[in-house]
């Protein structure tokens, strides 16, 4: 059978992550120093692995409702209100990427656009593309900030959503307060919805991560996600907090799509919620420190304020990020271009989520090899 001729433009248009080369790059190396990595180098806390293992003995291995367990939904939409003032209903879904798929089956036809600030989140053009819209990008470099009047000259009347992240992967940049609300504004004024992807929101190293919902209540929908947080990537944990009709159409696309988030993971997260994270928070915060000090005198890079990631440009001697990227892997360090997330292959991200020795092993040699420059 030839399949190419089955096949939709949809998939023909996504190529495969440019992580997973890096990935497999580090499979064929010994001992690798590995700062590519997007999850948290810690385990689930012990009481939420053991609350996850209760359920199933328990028997909650069935479905569940398509929103969610409702006592977690109900746990969910306390604490946005008690944090944000705001009441919001509430989808459980398997991941922020289940949120995002779902956001944009439920705003984005044909033709539509969702508009998004470059550097960005590697899945945010392609689920735009998939649901048949196009991203549209805003250049944000090279503070990475939001800027209203940038932002504002792209939107048209078929804009339907745009898209924030903060803290953001790959900057580890957290959006001020007078951003956010900007960006709020910019909803509201324009009858769209705002789209915040805070899945690094309790991993800040300066402060709170602002929130829009409080300036847009009727136009946010709130993606948060449980993974990075707790070390549960692999469960597929997220929620969606927003207006009834948007999180109700979001909840009948789940219902035929994902069906429910998993159902032990939906019960470990009630007590992922009661866990106190502070320490992991502590502990980033070094290493955010640590790699700082270490790559200040020799990168250019906006000093990151939550999640894990710093974002520096590669040294002028290289003709790109790849390049550089490349020639780092030579020798047993692994980094990511900065074309991965971007219009632009500039700069390289790194990922701190690792041991102080790895940091600093990583850390040498990209300062070596950027002192040596490009041998061409
Ligand atoms: C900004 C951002 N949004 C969403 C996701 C996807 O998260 P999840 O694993 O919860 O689907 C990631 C994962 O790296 C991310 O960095």
């Amino acid at each position: 059978m030839n399949i190419e001729r089955l096949l939709t433009e949809r998939t023909r248009k996504i190529e495969f992550s440019g992580i997973r080369k890096f990935f497999e790059m580090a499979a064929g190396m010994e001992n690798p120093c590995d700062l590519s990595i997007g999850q948290p180098d810690y385990d689930a806390p012990e009481p939420v692995r053991a609350a996850a293992i209760k359920a199933i003995d328990d028997g909650n291995n069935r479905y569940t409702p398509s929103a969610g367990v409702p006592v977690l939904r109900e746990k969910l939409a306390a604490t946005v209100e008690r944090d944000h003032g705001v009441r919001t209903d509430i989808l459980v879904t398997c991941g922020v990427s289940g949120g995002l798929t779902l956001a944009m089956m439920a705003l984005v036809e044909p033709g539509d656009e969702v508009v998004f600030l470059d550097p960005h989140f590697v899945s945010y053009g392609h689920l735009v593309n998939m649901a048949g819209g196009r991203p549209v990008l805003v250049n944000s470099y090279p503070d990475f900030r939001f800027d209203k009047d940038q932002v504002a000259k792209v939107i048209t009347d078929k804009t339907k959503a745009i898209l924030i992240n903060s803290p953001s992967n790959p900057t580890g940049r957290m959006m001020t307060a007078p951003e956010v609300k900007a960006a709020a504004e910019l909803a509201v004024e324009n009858d769209i919805v705002l789209i915040s992807d805070e899945i690094y929101d309790r991993l800040c190293y300066d402060g709170d991560n602002p929130c829009p919902l409080a300036d847009a209540p009727e136009n946010t929908l709130l993606l948060r996600g449980f993974g990075k947080t707790y070390g549960m990537t692999g469960w597929r944990m997220g929620f969606a907090a927003g207006p009834t009709k948007l999180i109700g159409e979001m909840t009948k696309m789940q219902q035929y799509t994902f069906v429910c988030a998993p159902s032990m993971a939906q019960f470990a997260t009630l007590t992922a919620l009661e866990t106190d994270v502070s320490s992991y928070r502590d502990t980033y915060r070094e290493k955010r420190n640590l790699i700082c000090d270490l790559l200040a005198p020799h990168f250019e890079f906006e000093r990151p304020t939550g999640g894990f990631y710093v974002f520096p440009k590669a040294p002028a001697s290289f003709p790109n990020g790849t390049t550089f990227c490349e020639r780092v892997a030579q020798d047993g360090v692994l980094v990511i271009p900065g074309g991965i997330f971007s219009s632009v292959d500039t700069h390289f991200r790194i990922s701190y989520a690792t041991t102080e020795a790895k940091i600093r092993r990583g850390c040498e040699t990209l300062i070596r090899i950027a002192k040596e420059g490009h041998k061409g």
